[in-house]
């Protein structure tokens, strides 16, 4: 299972709170996954990408509640996933059924922290499933980006490079680094998405391997 994309979270009828990831990175690994023959559930926020191999099936959902219900519908029957999604941290606490109207007032719009998908299945995972979670971290990258992997209870994290241009969020290439739970740290250059997903999942395959005894 691959999560992919924003999600959007309501205010209004023509209101949300959203964030700008293209789901490109989500995409690439979930098309990477499927062109090596694996079949992927790519649970997906609101993008404008289209999936087109046949081993993907495409689940769409819109707030992050919506993408953990999902989530959790499919995670049992997988043999692991990979969290790229850019979950929204908040949501409102009330959605209006009506346009807000605009006054001359201060508006405080109350916002509630929205669930951890990515922690709530690493307390479900079983010995036999494999979990990865990506950090986007500002300062102190490394540590922050392990204390998650601990936190979260993810086999190895892909952390991102806020400090490249051209890496990241919207753009077609990304600069990472993978941590796993030894501690070893792996750096990769600045690639096209296309290309870091086979890095990706080539670290996926080495510990997928390792759990099942493979050389
Ligand atoms: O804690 P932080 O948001 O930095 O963690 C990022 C990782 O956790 C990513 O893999 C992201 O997809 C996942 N995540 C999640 N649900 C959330 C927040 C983050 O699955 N609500």
């Amino acid at each position: 299972m691959v999560t992919a994309g924003p999600t959007h979270e309501k205010i209004d009828p023509v209101r949300y709170i959203g964030n700008y990831s293209s789901g490109k990175m989500g995409f690439a690994i979930a098309e990477e996954l499927a062109s090596q023959g694996a079949k992927v559930i790519l649970v997906t926020g609101p993008v404008a990408l289209k999936s087109g191999n046949e081993n993907i099936l495409r689940v769409d959902v819109v707030s992050a509640v919506e993408m953990n219900t999902q989530c959790h519908r499919y995670f049992r029957d997988c043999n692991g996933a990979i969290m790229v999604a850019a979950v929204a941290d908040f949501a409102p606490v009330l959605v209006d059924n009506q346009k807000i109207k605009r006054t001359s007032e201060n508006y405080l719009l109350e916002l509630r922290p929205n669930p951890d998908i990515a922690e709530s299945l690493g307390k479900i995972k079983r010995k036999d499933q494999i979990l990865v979670g990506f950090a986007l971290e500002t300062n102190n990258e490394e540590n922050n980006a392990f204390m998650k992997l601990q936190k979260k209870n993810l086999d190895f994290i892909v952390l991102n490079s806020l400090s490249d241009s051209g890496s990241g969020f919207q753009h077609d290439t990304n600069r990472i680094k993978i941590l796993d739970r030894s501690g070893a740290i792996t750096t990769f250059g600045l690639k096209q998405k296309t290309e870091v997903s086979v890095d990706i999942v080539n670290k996926l395959i080495e510990i997928e391997n390792s759990i099942s005894g493979l050389p």
